[in-house]
């Protein structure tokens, strides 16, 4: 499947997941709509572009319930919940989920105008399908480190696990109260005269999928996450749409929305403000289609860190569509470790506006935290990788456009066309670099780029280390 019909089936599966959504609200519709099996049914018609963004203003089961009470609604407050934003509310939460669980196209809903805090839960499944966790109040976790039960889990808060078929949505908020766990001394250059501490410095992240199928997740504000924003590991069939997600930019190790070992993903509409990645993809991740986004001040949008500790790395089908970049430290960034294998390929950055961001292209190969790590002789092996209407400004302490391939297995068929960089303010310092890059420029790189080598290098990486 094309790209474009990939997003093209998506958008359908968006319509399908609207429609469906109302139709759940008004009348108690024993229909299926599973969309990751849309997928592969639907037709495949002739993708229009630039394709339309899913924009239906009705769009959203946060319209007002007009006609019916059919929807099975499991109202926190009515299982105990109070509201007060200091209350353990987690029992009521609980309860609610494992009563809704049991109903088709139930509604776990946490009410507007109250403020619920909850300590780390994990919702299981399997649930009956078309469960939907609705947020329009706040919910939040317990206020810092010091407030967090000694034996829950501080690697997670939220985890939905072992779900299909279910949509978190809402017009509310979670907010993280991230504050604690950023200031922890242990966080970089927050100990004693600006040093780092050692020690285990786990910090939860805010919202995970696990091992989940056919999800949607709609209209949240998610903000301040001591960790990751979002999390999906292994899951498949992801639909995620208007999100706006916000933390400070000093905030560590914030990614936006991260995937990992996860198929079928859309991400659109969504604005994400924070101190790491925008959205990270790791390793297992394909069919991933992201539009519409903007990031910043971020750290970009990033497929990696990649083939860490010699692991073999899969990653492919990637497109970002029509994204703006602002105030980031990094704009498309693909990052390996030497000594992985496995491959990223088929990657397509099209129509991505930049402004005032560091490394707005960038490959590096040599991924290493401690500048310590060893040269060795294999890589993930990157190819296909296309960077279309690429344009915008650059901050100048670093070259808008590198290419660190590996030494021994050569980036191949990068292809470059419309990109055109200007300084944000001042002069380029450094020029484009590339090392063991091959590719081609179809109209005329700005900076210039003469690095890049034509054809492809006599050595291919096609042994099956590198096969995915
Ligand atoms: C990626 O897309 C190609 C066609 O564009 C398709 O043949 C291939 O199966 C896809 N790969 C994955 C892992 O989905
Ligand atoms: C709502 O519930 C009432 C009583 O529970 C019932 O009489 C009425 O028909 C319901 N409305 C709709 C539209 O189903
Ligand atoms: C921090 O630096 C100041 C001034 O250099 C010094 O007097 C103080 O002892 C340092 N504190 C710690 C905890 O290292
Ligand atoms: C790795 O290789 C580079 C380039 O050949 C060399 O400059 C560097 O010293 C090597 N590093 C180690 C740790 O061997
Ligand atoms: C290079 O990549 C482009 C875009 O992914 C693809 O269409 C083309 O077939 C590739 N060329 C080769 C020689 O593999």
């Amino acid at each position: 499947m094309k790209p474009l019909h990939i997003l093209f089936l998506l958008i359908i599966a968006i319509q399908n997941v609207a429609n469906f959504t109302n139709a759940k609200m008004h009348h108690h519709s024993p229909k299926k709509h599973k969309h990751s099996r849309k997928l592969s049914h639907a037709p495949a018609p002739a993708p229009t572009y630039p394709p339309s963004i899913p924009s239906d203003p009705s769009y959203g089961p946060t319209q007002p319930d007009t006609d019916t009470n059919t929807t099975c609604i499991f109202d926190v407050t009515e299982f105990g919940a109070c509201g007060d934003g200091s209350t353990d509310d987690t029992e009521a939460f609980r309860a609610a989920w494992k009563a809704a669980c049991q109903v088709e196209n139930a509604v776990v809903l946490a009410p507007s105008g109250l403020e619920f805090m909850i300590i780390s839960t994990i919702f299981s499944g399997p649930c009956q399908p078309g469960l939907v966790f609705q947020i329009d109040g706040v919910v939040m976790p317990p206020d810092g480190p010091e407030c967090w039960p000694e034996k829950d889990s501080h690697q997670q808060w939220l985890v939905f696990y072992r779900l299909d078929d279910m949509t978190l949505t809402g017009t509310g908020t979670i907010e993280g109260n991230g504050q604690k766990w950023w200031d922890l001394p242990c966080k970089p250059h927050k100990g004693p005269n600006g040093s780092t501490l050692p020690g285990p410095c786990d910090s939860p992240a805010l919202i995970r999928f696990f091992m989940s199928s056919n999800l949607v997740v709609t209209g949240l504000r998610i903000q301040n996450s001591p960790k990751f924003h979002m999390k999906f590991d292994g899951c498949e069939g992801v639909l995620i749409d208007k999100l706006s997600i916000s933390s400070p930019k000093l905030s560590p190790n914030t990614d936006g929305i991260h995937i990992e070992n996860t198929k079928a993903v859309g991400i659109y509409n969504s604005v994400i403000a924070n101190g790491d990645d925008c959205i990270s993809i790791g390793p297992g991740c394909s069919d991933v289609d992201i539009e519409a986004v903007t990031c910043g001040p971020s750290h970009g949008i990033s497929i990696g860190s990649l083939g860490v500790h010699n692991s073999r790395a899969c990653v492919s089908n990637i497109t970002v569509r029509n994204a703006f970049i602002r105030d980031s430290d990094n704009g498309l960034r693909i990052k390996t470790w030497q000594g992985g294998t496995g491959s990223v390929s088929n990657i397509f950055f099209e129509n991505i506006q930049m402004e005032n961001v560091r490394n707005c292209v960038l490959i590096d190969q040599y991924y290493c935290l401690t500048k310590e790590c060893r040269n060795e002789t294999s890589a993930v092996y990157l190819t296909d990788v296309t960077y279309r209407n690429i344009k915008g400004t650059y901050d100048v302490r670093s070259p808008p456009i590198h290419f660190a391939c590996s030494d021994s297995i050569a980036c191949t068929n990068i292809t470059m066309s419309e990109v055109e960089l200007l300084p944000y303010e001042g002069v380029l310092v450094d020029d484009p670099f590339c090392w063991n890059a091959y590719g081609v420029q179809e109209t005329l790189t700005i900076p210039p780029i003469d690095c890049l080598l034509d054809g492809m290098p006599q050595t291919l990486a096609e042994n099956s280390l590198y096969g995915c």
